[in-house]
């Protein structure tokens, strides 16, 4: 099971990832949370990164397709993996293609930009798991602590309003074609090219986890 996780900052790649993972026992390769831990680790990844990504700029290309050709590598990635977050650019798409990187579903989870914005408002993270959870939507059993840890939540420094506006008009500029770019290669090629399948991503977080399990099964 190999799988693109396709949506706008904010839409739910992450809270379903967790589903997916578990039940196709595939890892969930998030360049988001890649590069968030390089940031934290001081790395030189992260010293480069950093400053595009609190202001909700996307990292270049090159960075991004070299780190996910090294993760995919890895031999936890054999059975298959979950993409979460990448591809987010036509030439990022391009070089899964090229390289013969093959697919078999792309997921497309859809929701308006104003629910997005009081999304990310109440999203916390526990951030050495990449756990998430919203205040009101899906909160953890005791307020600011995680489920599992006990340890404190964190809110994402790129989760203020102007920088999640910011992020929304990127994805609508470099990232929302590839809508477009995944549908007509299965139109054009579907012994090749990966499933396409499109939730509305607005309602309980469970029924959005039940409608893609069925376009999964
Ligand atoms: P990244 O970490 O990938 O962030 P993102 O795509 O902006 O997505 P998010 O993690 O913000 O949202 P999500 O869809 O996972 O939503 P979640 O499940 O958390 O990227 C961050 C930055 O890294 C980028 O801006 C860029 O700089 C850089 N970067 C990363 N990849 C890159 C790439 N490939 N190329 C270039 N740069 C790259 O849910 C959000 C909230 O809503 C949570 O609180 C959740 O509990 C809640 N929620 C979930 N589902 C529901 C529901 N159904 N109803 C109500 N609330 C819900």
């Amino acid at each position: 099971m190999r799988l693109i996780l396709l949506g706008a900052p904010g839409a739910g790649k992450g809270t379903q990832a967790q589903f997916i993972c578990e039940r196709f026992k595939i890892p969930q390769i998030s360049t988001g949370d890649m590069l968030r831990t390089a940031i934290k680790e001081g790395t030189e990844l992260g010293l480069k990164v950093k400053e595009i990504m609190n202001s909700g700029g996307l990292v270049s290309d090159d960075i991004i397709i070299d780190l996910v050709k090294e993760r995919i590598s890895q031999p936890d990635c054999e059975n298959g993996f979950l993409f979460d977050g990448f591809p987010r650019t036509i030439p990022q798409a391009d070089a899964m293609k090229e390289g013969g990187v093959k697919l078999d579903h792309v997921v497309e989870i859809a929701v308006p930009d104003e629910e997005i914005v009081n999304r990310l408002a109440g999203r916390r993270v526990h951030q050495p798991s990449g756990r998430i959870y919203h205040v009101e939507h899906n909160p953890p059993k005791e307020p600011g602590k995680d489920d599992v840890t006990g340890e404190t939540l964190i809110q994402r420094e790129d989760d203020q309003e102007s920088t999640v506006r910011n992020r929304l008009s990127v994805y609508h500029e470099q990232t929302a074609p590839l809508v477009d770019y995944y549908q007509q290669w299965a139109a054009q090629d579907p012994e090749n090219a990966p499933e396409y399948h499109r939730i509305e991503g607005v309602g309980s977080v469970t029924d959005i986890t039940r409608q893609v399990k069925e376009a999964l099964s």
